[in-house]
């Protein structure tokens, strides 16, 4: 079965089960601090399991595009290593939404595997959790009892809390999760050692394929673990996986998914691609891996640009720079390719996927441009870092003050110009020296801690003030805002919370109603007041976390009960808004003169300036800019 079929076969027979089919969400995520890329299937739909949005439809299915290459779920060391791990892939998913439970969940997952995708049941396995006395959660005694309806008791395994207990992040929605594994090894191989041994054991063949997540507990900020006001299904089916499954393969790289992209590979590097030598030979073996994280990345860097993040300098866009510049040198030290190369396997990953997402073919060509013109600056760089060791490398041959190249200096090339530590040590040996690895790791780890000291935030859970909650329905939105009309509106706090980040603590709140904008679209969040006649608490920046519109203040009132007057500071909103319309005119501008393909990429605006992020191939000539 071709992969673009398998995935209409997943999505068609949730159709039939009631399902609506939902486009994927965009991979890069915006507007949730606690997640940089989508992770999982169910990371979309958060705020429904949360309860800050209403449930649209009660059981939804989808193929989410999902990235984990940083924060609790990151794969990317695996990458090309392994043949079943990759930064990008699709999650086929179906959701219930306080409708069905683990009854059904499990029934339709076999139904659909056994009876529709026809995989021989002597290959899967099944994994419920054990319970965990910690947390005080029973042996999911349900799941197990509705899988022994399908499975022999022999297939049903118990799995701890790190495998079938899942959770999204440090905190939020979580819940027992049940897996279905599949055994890919030969029938020799499987009547020599029972798969069961191997399920959960990094058995390269005997690999997760679903994983059914049944969302009960909400995890809080002290760890533990609150019953949700709905139960819930979460379901993740690699695709990558299913079609080797399918597809009757040793390696996701086998399947149609990644054949187009490796001969592609092969075409530009003049190499080849044999998994079948990499067990003879070294060489084949370091060819193959650069290939497969060649062919992983594209699709990461492809998918990311047209989602709107390009590489840059930080957050998200340094994270879609480090992995395009981490293929670009397995090119250049695996394949030998020493010119830009990346952005010509876009048009045949456009051509096996646009049909599903049509964003690939609608922005193949700034994909590739922006693609090419990181490979060229990126090559840039690899020359100067280049030209640094060897410098390094004849002066230090020449002082005859050792063999050894200091670590300072192996750091200062891994930081800045992105030379790994294997090919400083390769470059070296061609000197006959060698590097001082201990004191690169020292100073690795010390960068490490001090990004890891400047982004840590610790949130405290909500508190809630009782006396002021609306409605214990969370299908309502708990803030009105008014503030398109209205800049003054009496107030009162329904909850607060505590948050400490870079040794500065500051509060939160949530109002019952509320006149200041969030910040939204690049437009700053508005500051202001809330006052009464005792107490007068600045707010000094208002923005959103999973739709909830937040306050941003130094200190809390002494009475959190007493009701406020919200008040908008007027001349910061009144100019914002001006350089808010202005973003909009500029937009118009910029598209009659450069021409349609200009669309906004990001943009800041406050009271003070605006700026317009777009993409455009050359240099905007002086009389572009002073065109009418
Ligand atoms: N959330 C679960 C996972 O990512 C199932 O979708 O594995």
């Amino acid at each position: 079965m071709e992969s673009n079929k398998v995935r209409q076969t997943f999505l068609d027979f949730f159709k039939s089960k009631g399902h609506e089919i939902v486009p994927s969400a965009p991979m890069v995520v915006k507007g949730d601090p606690t997640l940089m890329f989508i992770n999982s299937g169910m990371a979309p739909f958060k705020d429904i399991f949360l309860g800050n949005a209403a449930i649209k439809f009660p059981r939804v299915a989808d193929t989410q595009k999902c990235l984990r290459v940083s924060g609790k779920h990151n794969d990317l060391e695996e990458v090309g290593v392994d043949t079943y791990h990759h930064t990008m892939f699709e999650m086929l998913g179906n959701w219930s939404f306080g409708d069905y439970f683990k009854k059904d969940a499990i029934a339709w997952a076999w139904e659909l595997l056994t009876e529709v995708y026809k995989i021989d049941k002597s290959r899967l396995y099944v994994t419920v959790f054990e319970g965990s006395v910690e947390e005080n959660v029973p042996f999911d005694q349900e799941a197990y009892d509705t899988w022994k309806l399908y499975v022999e008791e022999s297939r049903i395994l118990k799995g701890n809390k790190k495998d079938n207990f899942w959770e999204m992040g440090d905190t939020g929605p979580c819940g027992p999760c049940t897996e279905i594994h599949y055994d890919g090894r030969s029938d020799e191989e499987r009547a020599k050692v029972d798969g069961a041994t191997l399920v959960n054991n990094d058995d390269p063949q005997v690999i997760e394929v679903w994983n059914n997540v049944f969302m009960e507990f909400m995890r809080k900020a002290d760890k533990s673990l609150e019953k949700l006001p709905a139960q819930h299904v979460d379901t993740g089916m690699g695709f990558e996986r299913l079609v080797r499954v399918l597809q009757g393969k040793q390696s996701n790289y086998d399947t149609d998914v990644f054949t187009p992209l490796l001969n592609k590979i092969e075409e530009l590097s003049g190499l080849r691609y044999k998994p079948e030598d990499e067990d003879k030979h070294k060489k084949q073996l370091i060819i193959n891996i650069a290939m497969r994280v060649i062919a992983d990345h594209i699709r990461t860097i492809s998918f990311s640009i047209a989602d709107g993040q390009l590489p840059s300098n930080t957050g998200a866009g340094y994270v879609i720079r480090r992995i395009l510049r981490r293929a670009i040198r397995y090119g250049y030290q695996s394949l030998n390719i020493k010119e830009p190369f990346m952005y010509r396997i876009v048009p045949t990953l456009a051509h096996q996927l646009g049909q599903q997402f049509p964003e690939l073919n609608t922005q193949k060509i700034l994909i590739e441009k922006v693609i090419k013109e990181e490979e060229i600056s990126f090559y840039k760089t690899l020359e100067i870092g280049l030209k640094r060791i060897d410098q390094v490398c004849i002066d230090l041959t020449a002082s005859h003050t050792g063999k050894v190249i200091d670590g300072k200096v192996v750091f200062e090339l891994y930081d800045t110009f992105g030379f790994p530590l294997d090919l400083t040590s390769l470059i070296a040996r061609g000197y006959d020296l060698s590097i001082d690895e201990e004191e690169f790791n020292r100073l690795l780890t010390e960068q490490k801690n001090r990004s890891r000291a400047a982004t840590s935030v610790d949130t405290d859970d909500w508190m809630l003030i009782e006396k002021n909650k609306k409605s214990s329905d969370n299908t309502i939105a708990e803030t009105e805002f008014v503030g398109y009309s209205e800049l003054e509106c009496t107030a009162n706090i329904i909850r607060y919370r505590k948050v400490k980040a870079k040794n500065k603590e500051q509060f939160q709140i949530v109002l019952d109603k509320t006149p200041f904008y969030a910040e939204s679209g690049g437009q700053v969040g508005d500051a202001g007041t809330i006052e009464n006649i005792n107490e007068k608490i600045n707010i000094t920046d208002t923005k959103k976390e999973n739709g909830v519109i937040i306050h941003f203040c130094d200190k809390l009132p002494e009475n959190m009960e007493a009701s406020f007057v919200a008040k908008v500071n007027r001349n910061k909103r009144t100019f914002t808004e001006n350089n808010h319309s202005a973003t909009h005119l500029l937009h118009a501008a910029l598209r009659q003169v450069l021409g349609t393909h200009v669309e906004q990429k990001g943009s800041l605006v406050n009271e003070e300036y605006l700026r317009f992020d777009f993409s455009h191939f050359s240099k905007i000539t002086d009389e572009e800019l002073a065109q009418n």
